[in-house]
């Protein structure tokens, strides 16, 4: 676990940590890979976690001489609803909004995707086929390295512990360009991919011209389909086409057996994804089940750094101060916790619940700065500086708040442990969304899971909650 926390302001801080800590130190961004890596102990040696969250202007999505640009703090969620990723670089976005549930996503990082270099990351299948590229740089310098040379293996890339990889880039798609992005899951959200697929083609007058296909959770590493690419050329798109392409790519696949899925299951599913993508940009299906406007628990709030005026060090010895429920807290003893544990067993607030521990549950969601996240991904220390909000700064003058109130009203609680998590995503979803349609509900509660009292109760209450808003207004 980690023994200093630097909370860098800029970049040539992050940099010099790095520099002078070497292996023992770690970039930390959403921490949603890292927190349980560090829980689990896949990292004794890392004692330093280098917080570069908040440096300012690495948050951006940019078009920029025909390229685009991506700093890396952009979060999934920003990605997800960027309209120039779906512009110039749609898989891509679409990668984004199928990653984990809307919590997840206002904290993780597409970087952060990228350098944990799990085969089952679905930003690194789009933007291989986008033919992106990564910025690394230390103290001693710059290297641009293009995505397909990233990596060495599972978990494993050419990034040098004193590196940070500061951006990352692909030439914007061309009007003439096509592309999309499919997973296939266990489940329809919040699921690691079995599968992963993304085509990019080149069309002139409906006959392609170039062809880029990517699979995902089939390899140690993500992996092109050189020979369904090499057939495609020159094909006009069809049914026929599109499964010989399916089943050139199943070819390229090798993958393994595991809980998830078979081996030859996966391959199978290699050859059934591809013809689907392909089908789909065939018939100008690309954004189907993609919506326009996704719900993403920012209420009026946006994920934005909350800049520091200079860098802070952390350790067990300095207090944690930040806000909670609109009273100043500064916390002692909680320095190798989560924002959870922090939250229950120092500061007394314990609405949030550690049912998961493992961000897949929602019962321990918060607001940190307005957004919806979940406090058990969170190490305690980032928290500083910070406005959190837990379940029972939403009463005031001791009544229920109108959402809590319709859950009572609808009978969707039971044990009630799930519901604080689903009672804040509410609040956030009526904020975004007044009335928001079941399709909207639905998206806005994949981070939450109740074990009880079953979902038409709670879809129910939030119904409720938007009308009895909706009078009170
Ligand atoms: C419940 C749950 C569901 C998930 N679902 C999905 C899913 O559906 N699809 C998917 O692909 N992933 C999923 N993930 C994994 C995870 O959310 C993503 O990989 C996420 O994008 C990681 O970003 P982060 O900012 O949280 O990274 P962190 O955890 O902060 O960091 C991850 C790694 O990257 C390094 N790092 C981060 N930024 C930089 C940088 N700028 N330079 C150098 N190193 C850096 C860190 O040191 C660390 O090794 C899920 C995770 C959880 C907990
Ligand atoms: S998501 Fe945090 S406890 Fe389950
Ligand atoms: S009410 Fe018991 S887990 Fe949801």
């Amino acid at each position: 676990m980690w023994k200093t926390y630097i909370l860098a302001s800029n970049l040539e801080d992050a940099l010099q940590a790095l520099a002078e800590h070497g292996e023992r130190a770690r970039i930390v961004a959403g921490a949603t890979d890292l927190m349980l890596e560090l829980q689990r102990n896949v990292r004794p040696n890392v004692e330093v976690l280098v917080d570069t969250t908040r440096i300012p202007g690495f948050d951006e999505i940019r078009l920029e001489d025909g390229w685009v640009r991506i700093g890396p703090n952009v979060l999934h969620s920003e990605a997800e609803i960027s309209p120039v990723l779906r512009k110039y670089g749609f898989p891509l976005a679409q990668a984004s909004w199928g990653v984990g549930s809307p919590q997840i996503r206002n904290r993780a990082t597409i970087a952060g995707n990228l350098v944990t270099a799990s085969p089952a990351n679905d930003t690194i299948v789009p933007l291989m086929a986008l033919g992106a590229q990564v910025t690394l740089r230390s103290v001693s310098g710059e290297r641009t390295v293009p995505l397909s040379e990233f990596y060495t293996g599972v978990r494993r890339t050419v990034m040098r512990p004193d590196e940070m990889l500061t951006e990352i880039a692909f030439p914007a798609m061309k009007p003439n360009q096509r592309g999309v992005f499919l997973k296939m899951g266990l489940r329809k959200a919040q699921v690691i991919s079995v599968v992963s697929a993304a085509a990019v083609l080149t069309l002139e007058d409906g006959v392609v011209q170039d062809a880029k296909i990517t699979l995902g959770a089939v390899a140690p590493t993500i992996i092109r389909a050189p020979e369904a690419e090499a057939y495609l050329k020159g094909k006009t798109l069809d049914e026929a086409v599109a499964a010989e392409a399916g089943r050139l790519a199943a070819e390229a696949a090798h993958p393994i057996d595991d809980l998830r899925a078979s081996a030859e299951y996966r391959r199978r599913m290699v050859a059934v994804l591809v013809k689907r993508a392909l089908l789909r940009i065939a018939e100008g299906r690309e954004a189907e089940d993609f919506p326009e406007r996704p719900p993403l628990l920012w209420g009026k709030a946006r994920p934005k750094p909350n800049q520091l005026p200079e860098t802070v060090v952390l350790t067990e010895e300095t207090p944690i101060r930040f806000r909670v429920n609109g009273r100043e807290v500064s916390v002692k003893g909680a320095f190798r916790k989560s924002l959870l544990r922090m939250l229950r067993e120092e500061v007394g607030f314990t609405g949030p619940k550690e049912a998961c521990g493992e961000g897949e549950c929602g019962a321990c969601e918060v607001f940190v700065d307005g957004v919806a996240a979940l406090s058990c991904m969170i190490p305690a220390p980032a928290a500083y500086g910070r406005d959190i909000v837990t379940v029972e700064g939403l009463a005031q003058d001791d009544a229920l708040h109108p959402v809590q109130q319709a859950f009572v009203e609808a009978g969707a609680v039971q044990c009630g442990f799930c519901t604080p998590g689903f009672v804040m995503t509410t609040v956030k979803l009526l904020e975004e969304f007044p009335h928001p349609d079941r399709e909207t509900i639905q998206n806005a509660l994949t981070g939450n899971l109740c074990r009880c009292t079953g979902y038409y109760k709670i879809v129910r209450a939030v119904e409720k909650a938007a009308a009895s808003l909706e009078k009170a207004a």
